[in-house]
């Protein structure tokens, strides 16, 4: 079977380098039976600026405009790791080349957009994936089980949160990521999305939410070359406008009934990433947090009598994709184990043709949820999701 052949866009960033050390690293855990890839093109916007380039990605060409990687007829997988704005024009070019397309999150920065990105590649008959790796860590299956056979009964309330810290200091340096511009959602597409992911996998699909966006420190230091983790900008002359939100609050509903307490910030002072759930349901309930990321707490009523209280549920070698890695449970995944097992399902979606979740569709759903998020925050109401698609 032939490798995939697959460009990575924006190959120098943080996606990136994880996209292309995943792509060339999942036979190592899951073999081959799955198909193999081969990174045969990165696209970045200064390759002089980035040494190390052609070691992290050996022969592949590096170019310098994502088009041409679009119109190469030797590339099947186009692998989008750009900034939020690029995610609709560069996929809706890939799928319209016939290019199968995995697409870091959001997927658009509209669900208008997502959903006609979802009907190119439905009519095309194209792979599509969107890179919400969180929950495909193997623990997330185990959650979805015990939800999905009843274990804890009907769910009634879905609570869940991620919180990180990287505006937290007030003068931490201006990024895309706090530039309308660049990223019209803010913190709703890049963190809540995440947030959306797990509720659609766990929960169901949203039909109604109300909202609050807050941006919290209105101006930011412009420090030339800044991004994550860089120095404080006291010293910056330079003031760049915040336009988008930091933070949110929301309340929502769910088409199978039950409600959602959802919150996430960039302001987080000292949370230097926070993510978890609780799924509340009429047996029994189930709680995540990503200290232990291969650890579920699980609640059952029908313990017995004097015996009750969260348990610990490890996931651990009985499931194929925690076995990939290590024999033992509660040896623990990381995020980078998480990327690798979403690289090598989005290698089989495309060997096979068969659609792995989340696919574009799902984006489609979670780009609903933000939508609505941004009309509720203007409109301070609660807002109902179309059901349109
Ligand atoms: N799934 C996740 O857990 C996760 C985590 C972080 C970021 N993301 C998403 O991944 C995407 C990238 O985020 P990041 O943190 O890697 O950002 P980043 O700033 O580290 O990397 C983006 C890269 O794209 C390059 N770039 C910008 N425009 C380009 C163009 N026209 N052609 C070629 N290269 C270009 C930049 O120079 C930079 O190297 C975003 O959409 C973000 O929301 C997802």
């Amino acid at each position: 079977m032939a490798a995939v052949r697959v460009a990575v866009l924006g190959a120098s960033g943080w996606m990136g380098k994880v996209h292309t050390m995943a792509f060339r690293t999942f036979p190592h855990f899951f073999g081959s039976d799955g198909g193999t890839a081969e990174v045969v093109a990165v696209v970045v916007n200064d390759p002089a600026a980035d040494p190390d380039l052609a070691l992290r990605a050996p022969g592949a060409r590096i170019l310098t405009d994502w088009r041409e990687a679009v119109a190469d007829p030797d590339i099947d997988l186009i692998d989008i790791c750009l900034p939020d704005t690029l995610h609709y024009p560069v996929a809706k070019a890939a799928l319209l080349a016939g290019k199968h397309v995995n697409c870091e999150k959001p997927l658009a920065d509209t669900a208008a957009e997502a959903r006609e990105l979802a009907d190119i590649a439905a009519a095309k008959g194209l792979i599509t994936r969107v890179a919400h790796g969180f929950p495909r860590n193997p623990v997330h299956d185990i959650a979805r089980d015990i939800i999905t056979s009843g274990e804890i009964g009907e769910v009634t309330l879905f609570k869940g949160c991620q919180h990180i810290d990287v505006f937290g200091d007030p003068l931490a340096p201006f990024m895309w990521r706090a530039d309308g511009a660049k990223a019209p959602t803010g913190i709703v597409g890049d963190t809540g999305s995440h947030v959306f992911s797990f509720m659609e996998f766990l929960v169901g699909r949203v039909q109604s939410l109300i909202a609050e966006n807050m941006v919290i420190t209105p101006k930011r230091p412009v420090v030339a070359g800044a991004g994550f983790g860089a120095g404080a900008g006291a010293a910056a002359s330079d003031w760049a406008e915040v336009t988008n939100p930091d933070a949110t609050h929301m309340l929502c509903r769910f088409e199978n009934g039950a409600s959602g307490i959802v919150d996430f910030s960039r302001v987080a002072t000292g949370r230097k990433f926070r993510q978890g759930y609780e799924v509340y349901g009429t047996k029994g309930s189930i709680v995540y947090d990503y200290d232990e990321t291969s650890r579920l707490r699980l609640y059952r009523n029908d313990d017995p009598e004097g015996r009750r209280g969260f348990r610990a549920v490890d996931a651990g070698p009985d499931h194929p994709s925690y076995r990939a890695f290590l024999p033992l449970a509660n040896l623990g995944l990381g995020y980078n184990e998480t990327k690798i097992i979403e690289a090598a399902e989005v290698v089989r979606s495309v060997v096979t043709g068969v659609p792995m979740w989340p696919t574009f569709e799902t984006g489609h759903h979670i780009c609903q949820i933000v939508d609505a998020v941004m009309e509720s925050a203007r409109r301070r109401a609660w807002v109902d999701i179309g059901r349109a698609g």
